[in-house]
C-alpha cells in the first residue's frame, strides 16, 4: 500500500459526487452575488459543473483522485481551464466535505422515511387481511394471553413510527449549512452565508466555524437511528424464523424468500428473515466505529474525520434494503391462522382471565391469582400431565372457590377474551380497530 492509496477516499467518497456538485454551485452563485467572482466566471463555472453532473449521471466516471472534491476540481479545470480554479475562494474542502454529507443525510433520510411507511402499509395490509387470526401472545416466548396476529404484528409499525421519528430528529440536526465556514476560521472575502444555505435548502447556517468543521454528531445520530431500525427489523425476522420453524409453523415466507440446503433437500430456509436480523450488526458496528472515531480528537478537522463516511453509507444502505426485504417478506407472507389458533389451546392461556373473573367477583386479585395457580399447578402435575383449565367441571371450580358459577363459561372462550380486552391499547376488538385507525391516519399525513 502506497501512501497516496492509504490517505484517498476516492473509492468510497466517490457518491458524493452529485452533492459535492450542489454545493459548488450554491457556492459559485453566491461568489458572483457578491462580487468576489464575475457573473460571466460563475456562469462558466456552473456550466463546467453541470456538464460533469450529465456525464456522471450517464454512468460516466470521472478520473479518481485523492478525493472526490479533487476530482471534481480537477475535471473542471480539464473541462473549462483557469476559471475553475476560482471556484474554491473562500472555501476549504473542511466545510465543503461536511456539507456534502449534510446533503447526503438530507437524501438518505427521505428515503428511509418513505421505506418506512411502505412497510407500515405492508404491516397494515397482513394486519387487516387477517381480522380473525388469533395466536398465544408471548413473554419469556412462554404462552401468555391469547391476542390477535393483526395487534402482534402492528406493533412493527408503531416501532417503525418511533424510527421516523429519530430519523426526523437527525434531520433536524443536520439541517445547518456549514459552507463558509471555510477551513476552521471563517474567512475575510464578504461572503453570505445565509444565500449559501437558500440556495442549497438548509433552514439555517451553523454559529462556529471551529464546531462546524469537526461535528459529525448528526452522522452519529443518523447511523444511530438506523441501527434501531436495525434492531427492530431484527426482531420481526427473528419472530418470523421462529414462527417458520416445523414447532411453530404459524407461518410460511413465499419461496423468493427461502432457499435450499445444498445437501438437505427437504429444506426451505428462512434466509431473508436471518438477514434481517443479522444485517442489523452492521449498523450497530458503525455507531460503534463513528462515536469511537470522534472520541478524543482535538478540535477542529483531522483526517480521521474521512473515515466518518463507510458506516455512514452503510448504514443508510442496509436501512433502506432491509426495510424493502421487510416489506416484500410481509406482502407474500402466507399466516397458517388454524396452527395459530390451535396452538392457543393447551398454554393455560385462559389462567389471567380466571383469576379476572374471582377478582369481579369480588376476591381481591392476588387470592384470585394463587387460587388460579393452585389449578394450572394440579393440571400440570396430574396423573395426565397436561389437561386444560376449560376442561374442569362446574363441581370442580367450586371445590377451589365457591364464587366459581355457570357464568364462567364465558371465560373459556379463547376468541371472547381475546375480543374483550378493550382497554385501550389492548387487543381486544374495538380497542384493536381504534388502533388501526389512528395508524392509517398516521399514515396518510
Ligand atoms: N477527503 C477528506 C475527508 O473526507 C476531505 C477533507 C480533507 N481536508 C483536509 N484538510 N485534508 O474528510
Amino acid at each position: 500500500m502506497n501512501p497516496e492509496e492509504f490517505i484517498s477516499s476516492f473509492s468510497f467518497d466517490k457518491r458524493l459526487a452529485p452533492y459535492d456538485i450542489r454545493g459548488s454551485i450554491a457556492h459559485a452563485t453566491m461568489l458572483a452575488r457578491k462580487r468576489i467572482i464575475s457573473p460571466a466566471e460563475s456562469k462558466r463555472i456552473i456550466r463546467g459543473l453541470l456538464s460533469i453532473q450529465k456525464d456522471i449521471e450517464r454512468g460516466k466516471a470521472i478520473p479518481p483522485a485523492e478525493d472526490i472534491h479533487y476530482a471534481v476540481e480537477r475535471e473542471l479545470i480539464r473541462r473549462i481551464g483557469k476559471t475553475a480554479k476560482k471556484m474554491h475562494t473562500a472555501r476549504s474542502r473542511n466545510d465543503q466535505v461536511v456539507t456534502d454529507l449534510k446533503l447526503f443525510v438530507r437524501d438518505a433520510g427521505g428515503h428511509i422515511l418513505e421505506a418506512i411507511r411502505a412497510f407500515q402499509e405492508a404491516v397494515l395490509m397482513r394486519a387487516e387481511a387477517h381480522p380473525r387470526a388469533i395466536l398465544p401472545g408471548f413473554t419469556h416466548l412462554q404462552h401468555g394471553q391469547p391476542v390477535f396476529f393483526a395487534h402482534h404484528i402492528l406493533a412493527y409499525a408503531w416501532m417503525l413510527e418511533r424510527d421516523k421519528g429519530r430519523v426526523r430528529d437527525a434531520l433536524k440536526r443536520a439541517d445547518e449549512c456549514p459552507l463558509g465556514v471555510c477551513a476552521l476560521a471563517g474567512t475575510t472575502f464578504p461572503i453570505d452565508r445565509s444565500l449559501t444555505a437558500r440556495l442549497l435548502g438548509f433552514s439555517r447556517v451553523s454559529e462556529n466555524s471551529i464546531d462546524t468543521v469537526s461535528d459529525r454528531d448528526f452522522a452519529a445520530e443518523f447511523i444511530f437511528a438506523c441501527a434501531m431500525i436495525g434492531v427492530h427489523l431484527s426482531r420481526l425476522g427473528e419472530e418470523l424464523v421462529i414462527w417458520s420453524s416445523t414447532e411453530f409453523g404459524f407461518v410460511s415466507l413465499s419461496d423468493p424468500f427461502t432457499s435450499g440446503s445444498s445437501i438437505m433437500p427437504q429444506k426451505r430456509n428462512p434466509d431473508t428473515a436471518e438477514l434481517l436480523r443479522g444485517k442489523s450488526a452492521r449498523a450497530i458496528g458503525g455507531l460503534a466505529q463513528i462515536l469511537s472515531l470522534l472520541k478524543g480528537q482535538p478540535l477542529s478537522y483531522n483526517r480521521d474525520l474521512q473515515e466518518d463516511k463507510p458506516p455512514l453509507f452503510d448504514a443508510a444502505d442496509t436501512a433502506l434494503a432491509s426495510l424493502d426485504l421487510a416489506r416484500q417478506i410481509l406482502d407474500g407472507l402466507r399466516v397458517n391462522e388454524k396452527t395459530m389458533e390451535a396452538s392457543c389451546h393447551g398454554g393455560y392461556l385462559l389462567a389471567t382471565e380466571l383469576a379476572d373473573y374471582l377478582a369481579r367477583k369480588g376476591l381481591p386479585f392476588r387470592e384470585a391469582h394463587g387460587i388460579v395457580s393452585d389449578m394450572v399447578r394440579e393440571l400440570r402435575e396430574g396423573p395426565e400431565g397436561g389437561g386444560n383449565l376449560e376442561d374442569y367441571t362446574l363441581e370442580e371450580l367450586k371445590s377451589f372457590s365457591p364464587l366459581f358459577g355457570p357464568d364462567v363459561a364465558r371465560v373459556f372462550s379463547i376468541r371472547r377474551v381475546a375480543e374483550d380486552r378493550n382497554s385501550y391499547g389492548g387487543t381486544g376488538k374495538k380497542a384493536l380497530a381504534r388502533q388501526i385507525r389512528k395508524l392509517k391516519t398516521l399514515l396518510k399525513r
